[in-house]
This record gives C-alpha cells, structure tokens and sequence, in this order.
C-alpha cells in the first residue's frame, strides 16, 4: 500500500511526501521549499529518500533542496531548466516514469512559469494523484508570471481532461482566499459557498483543504467554470466591456484576483 505525507513549509506552502509501499522506507518528495521539516520527519519516520521531484524553480518550491542532498545523495526529477540546476534526470511532456511500481505521466503545465510540470501518478489502489505545484489550486490557480493566458488556460484545460475522482494536491494553502474571490465572482454557485463556509472546520479537525479532486474543483474553481453564464457577467461587469472569448475571460479573471 502506498501513502502520502503532507509537510507544511514556509508561509503557506505544502511538501508532498510519496511512499510508494509502506512495507518498505523509500519516498519520494515534490517540491522541497526548505529542508528542515523534510529531515524532520524521514528521521522521525525512518523513512529513506530515493530521490525529488519538481513541479516548477520558483524558491518556495526548491529552496530545500540543496539542504536535503547535503545529507542524502539522490536524484532529483524535474523539468529541463537552467534555473533548477540540482535537476539530474530532465522530464518533458508526454514522458512517463516510475516511482518505484507507480507509473507517472509528465504534463508541460506552463503559465504561472515557463517551466511548469505536472505529475500524474497512477495509484495502486483509489483513485490517481495530481501533483501540480502552482498551476491549479483548489478554487484557483497560481498567478500567470511567464507564460500567456492563453498558455495558462490551456494548461488549465489539459488537467480538467482528467477523471473526476484524480485527487490534486497542489502546492498552496490558499483555498480559503480562492473561495472569497470565487464567492465574489460568481454568488449563485452554491457549492463554491458551501466549500468556503466548511473551509475552517476542514482544515481545522483535517490539517488542510488538500487533496482536493478535479471533479470538485470543476464545480467551484472559477478558473475552471468560464462557461458560467454569471461569472462572464460579473467579469463583464467588473472591467466594463464585453468580452467574447475564453482566454479573454481567463486573461480578466486572473488579473481581477491579482488586485483582489
Ligand atoms: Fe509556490
């Protein structure tokens, strides 16, 4: 049986920690923003890095790095980018991997930065998991840096493709501040409501909001709900004009929540 462990690091970030069978140390861990909490817990745990995995360059997701080979000599997955350069084994779209028995599919999930990967990694038992740093968050998606709005929607496009049941874990606790902006932006969506208004309970008796699922998130996730008839109208409303197209809308959207 495998399992996952959740890490908190930094302000607001999350580690995610994969054992792909319990019976056995080895793990996995994405997107070390520090390294202490990470020796932490293997030294807690007796678990045994076998090597990193990461989703994107930015400092809070790869600041820990250096510190975790300083004590553990392991590979480290990643996208192919002179700004990551502890990455040994460079994955590109459409590549597939293994951790340990779990196959891995290799998404480009470019907008927030250029280099922006996603994880699929196909569970033993229950449903897959998503591991998509900051391109998908649940109720929103991180801020559009480097790529195109039209780079980031499609980005956005390609994950909803994915079943229903795929669990995500992305790397922010933000979802409380999503929901605000998603409440604001679309009031007649009950279950975007409803998610904000259990959203301390949840991460009050469960530690996090995380793993969401890509069937919840289509229903709340304004970024994903651009055919909403009220949300274009609150987008329209807002900035004063009409607008006709979907990566317009996305483009309005995400640069609404930047000033939220
Ligand atoms: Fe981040």
């Amino acid at each position: 049986m495998s399992k996952i462990y959740r890490v908190p690091a930094l302000d607001t970030n999350y580690i995610w920690i994969i054992q792909p069978d319990t019976a056995h140390d080895h793990v996995w861990i994405i997107d070390p923003g520090e390294s202490e909490p990470v020796l932490r817990l293997l030294a807690q745990l007796n678990l045994k890095p076998v090597a990193l995995l990461i989703t994107h360059h930015h400092k809070d997701h790869t600041g820990g790095i250096a510190g975790i080979l300083d004590t553990y000599n392991v590979p480290v997955y990643g996208p192919e980018s002179e700004r990551i350069p502890q990455i040994t084994h460079y994955l590109h779209d459409g590549d597939s991997f293994h951790i340990e028995h779990l196959a891995v599919d290799v998404m480009a999930t470019p907008g927030h930065t250029l280099d922006s990967h996603s994880y699929l990694v196909h569970a033993d038992a229950g449903p897959n998991w998503l591991f998509c740093g900051d391109a998908l968050f649940s109720g929103g998606c991180g801020r559009v840096f480097e790529g195109t709005a039209a780079q980031g929607l499609a980005s956005l496009r390609r994950l909803t493709v994915l079943d229903d049941s795929t669990l995500l874990y992305c790397g922010h606790e933000y979802t409380r501040q999503n929901l605000i902006f998603a409440r604001h932006v679309e009031p007649d969506n009950e279950m975007a409501g409803q998610r904000l208004d259990n959203i301390d309970r949840q991460i009050a008796t469960e530690g996090a909001s995380l793993p969401s699922s890509i069937g919840l998130e289509k229903q709340i996730n304004p970024y994903l709900r651009l055919h909403s008839a009220t949300l274009q109208r609150s987008i329209e409303h807002h900035f004063g004009e009409k607008i006709s197209d979907e990566v317009a809308l996305f483009a309005h959207l995400r640069r609404w929540k930047d000033h939220f």
